[in-house]
């Protein structure tokens, strides 16, 4: 019998609007939309949302940099975002921002909501301040000299290393890395949540189901160490909300983040998209709907201690179920840029199809919050063995017979009745995986019926069978279970791969298949002709991506590369930016003589140069001027060096200086070099 239809409300956590969309968003965003996509053939509704966690200090800073107003950058990178999930097929209802006029409304009423119960207070905090950029600073803002161990150039919370932890003003010697200042000592007034006023509840509520077993040890081991007060103010300046009642104080970022799903909701409510369900339908305190947010480890502290803190303090409901899967890495280590496992959305689906990766995260996704990690290798090899030489092959090998001998139709008969029987019964236990998280099981599973499929077949051998008239009737069995068969696989497929679901639709010529109707038997049914429903996966396509993802944008890299393409508020900055005749004088210009020229192994546009420097020896200078250069022509030629940059590490080695060069890049690059008379190492004035 079927269970009666739920109404469920599910989130992904909001990307931060500052970086893209990268493989650890997808794989979150993955496993929620297979989640959502399940629990919708299964008959219930449900009402996914998302957005973009659009504040904070590093938007303001950004948009400082770019010249652009915030709000602008807001709706270009939600667009943006918005876009590189939809191509991995996730079907968010809303893809919204917290930077919203519903997200501002919802925020002050649950402050003041939680005001009103007692749950806000203020204190003076002493913290870092920058007297150059005006503004107090965040830990990372600050670097020091460890309190510890005295290495320099550590961050304000911790050492890299020794790996202690401190406060900020223990640092010695503090600059401030927005400005180089030597930030000041400033009290301020904080608003704080109190959130031990909230400790029985949280007591009550992480223990009830709510959570992972391992989360809720988790959390049992922080409440049992007492829970600090959390800072909900920021100084202005700050890209945020402005705290109702006060002067230049906004709310954390953290603060307006989650309440930024109910604002989702309530903007999906007022454009009449919501399927009927109404705000309060969702967040009454005595709502029945299920609230379900998928996060990762990361940001377990927010969504099961503060958030529901926040939620019961101004009397709404709280989340059923908080999902928590663990990190990405790719080839077993961290996403790594250099190593061209950084892989944004963007990169990826330019050079491969989306339903792949949806197959191979949903092959690796568990219930708990183990790291997940996409071997590159692996994620060809299952590609190509499961879908292609598994799923598809049994329609490839059963639509042929019917289209050539039976003029596209399947036929009525059930030709095992003990193997249709277990299809149908597979798709029980495929479910429950499905809807436990164990995506892994479930495809484990999946697999299992399709090597059933392919074993079928191999032992009818319809292909013996059709040179034999006699046996038409027996290849079209054979061919029509073999697609019941196809079409079960299909319907529990659907939730990780819904556009190759679909194709399979419409090669059976049948309705959008549901749970329920993957277990009826499709008899005396025409079909369409056969096209391929997925192609081989070339690990050459892999590699061109993995290069791709070498020479894409690095996050942190991004923001300078930006800064290069001048806005207008930039450039006119620009030009009024002289430098000083003693900066000049700083700069060691010298002439050199290219004694080698080079390439450089996997980096198609740079040169290794070997530059005589004269009294400064010799140097190695790694140059970008393989398009406009070649190496012979190079050699014994002289060029001007700036020999007193710091040497810069790159990945084909360290680069001990710079090369003079016009022009804007490419082909259309010049060296600059003294025409005549000049000797290795002479200084250029
Ligand atoms: N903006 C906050 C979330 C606010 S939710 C109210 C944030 N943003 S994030 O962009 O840093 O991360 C968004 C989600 O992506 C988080 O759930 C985070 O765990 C997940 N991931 C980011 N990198 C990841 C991996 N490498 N692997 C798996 N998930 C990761 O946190
Ligand atoms: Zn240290």
């Amino acid at each position: 019998m079927a269970a009666a239809p739920r109404t469920l409300f599910v989130t992904s956590a909001l990307p931060y609007a500052s970086g893209d969309i990268h493989f650890g968003h997808l794989l979150e965003h993955i496993q929620t939309d297979i989640w959502v996509r399940f629990q919708k053939l299964k008959g219930h509704r449900v009402i996914y949302c998302c957005a973009d966690d659009s504040h904070g200090t590093p938007m303001m800073l950004t948009a400082e940099r770019l010249g652009e107003p915030a709000e602008a950058l807001v709706e270009r990178y939600r667009a943006a975002h918005a876009e590189d999930l939809a191509a991995f097929h996730v079907d968010h209802d809303i893809y919204y921002t917290t930077h919203s006029d519903e997200n501002r409304a919802c925020a002050e009423l649950i402050f003041q909501r939680c005001r009103d119960a007692g749950l806000i207070f203020t204190r003076e905090v002493s913290q870092y301040f920058d007297p150059a950029k005006g503004m107090f600073l965040a830990d990372r803002f600050l670097k020091g000299t460890c309190p510890r161990c005295d290495a320099e150039d550590q961050y304000g919370d911790n050492c890299e290393k020794c790996g202690a932890t401190y406060e900020a003003t223990e640092l010695k010697n503090p600059r401030s890395t927005l400005s180089e200042a030597t930030p000041e000592l400033r009290s301020s007034e904080h608003y704080f949540f109190d959130l031990g006023k909230q400790q029985a509840f949280l007591e009550g509520w992480t223990q009830k189901g709510t959570l992972q077993p391992e989360v809720a040890n988790k959390i049992k081991e922080w409440l049992g160490a007492g829970l600090r007060a959390w800072d909900i103010s920021r100084d202005a300046p700050y890209f945020g909300f402005q705290i109702p009642g006060s002067d230049n104080k906004y709310f954390y970022v953290w603060l307006d983040a989650p309440i930024g799903y109910m604002a989702a909701l309530k903007k999906l409510v007022a454009e009449g998209r919501s399927q009927g369900v109404s705000f309060e339908d969702i967040w009454a305190a005595d709502s029945t709907a299920e609230v379900h947010h998928f996060i990762g480890k990361d940001i377990v502290n927010f969504h099961t201690l503060f958030w529901p803190a926040m939620l019961e303090g101004a009397g709404f409901r709280t989340p059923t179920r908080i999902h928590t899967h663990g990190f990405l890495t790719v080839d077993g280590t961290k996403m790594s840029k250099s190593r061209g496992t950084f892989i944004n959305a963007s990169t990826y689906r330019e050079h491969l199809d989306p339903e792949y990766l949806r197959y191979y995260f949903a092959a690796k996704l568990g219930p708990n919050t183990d790291d997940i990690d996409l071997s590159l290798d692996d994620f060809v090899a299952r590609v190509n063995a499961d879908l292609v030489g598994k799923v598809v092959n049994i329609a490839s090998r059963c639509a042929g017979f019917l289209h050539k001998q039976h003029g596209g139709r399947l036929g009525a008969k059930i030709a095992d009745e003990a193997l249709w029987a277990e299809a149908q019964a597979a798709l029980g236990p495929i479910g429950e995986a499905f809807d436990s998280g164990e995506y892994a099981k479930a495809v484990r599973l999946i697999m299992a019926l399709a090597d059933r499929a392919n074993q079928y077949i191999d032992a009818e051998k319809p292909w013996v069978l059709a040179k034999d008239p006699d046996q038409a009737q027996a290849v079209q069995d054979v061919c029509t279970l073999g697609l019941n068969l196809f079409r079960v696989l299909m319907t529990a497929l659907k939730p990780a791969l819904p556009k190759m679901a679909e194709a399979a639709e419409a090669f059976l010529a049948v309705e959008p298949l549901t749970w329920e109707d993957g277990q009826r038997w499709l008899g005396d049914h025409p079909i369409k002709p056969f096209k391929p429903l997925k192609t081989r996966l070339e690990r050459k396509a892999v590699d061109a991506m993995v290069e791709a993802s070498k020479a894409a944008p690095a996050p942190e890299a991004k923001a300078s590369a930006a800064k290069a393409a001048p806005t207008p508020a930039a450039a006119q900055e620009g030009a009024e930016a002289f430098i000083t005749i003693d900066q000049f004088a700083a700069l060691d210009l010298r002439a050199a003589q290219v004694l080698k020229a080079e390439t450089v192994e996997g980096a198609d546009k740079l040169l290794r140069l070997t530059l005589d420097v004269g009294p400064l020896g010799q140097r190695q200078v790694l140059s970008g001027i393989r398009a406009a250069y070649e190496p012979s022509d190079l050699e014994g030629r002289f060029v001007v060096l700036l020999a007193n940059l710091a040497p810069r590490k790159m990945r084909f080695g360290v680069s001990e200086g710079m090369v003079l060069a016009a022009g804007p890049g490419g082909k259309d690059i010049f060296l600059l070099g003294p025409d005549r008379g000049a000797t290795p190492g002479m200084e250029i004035s």
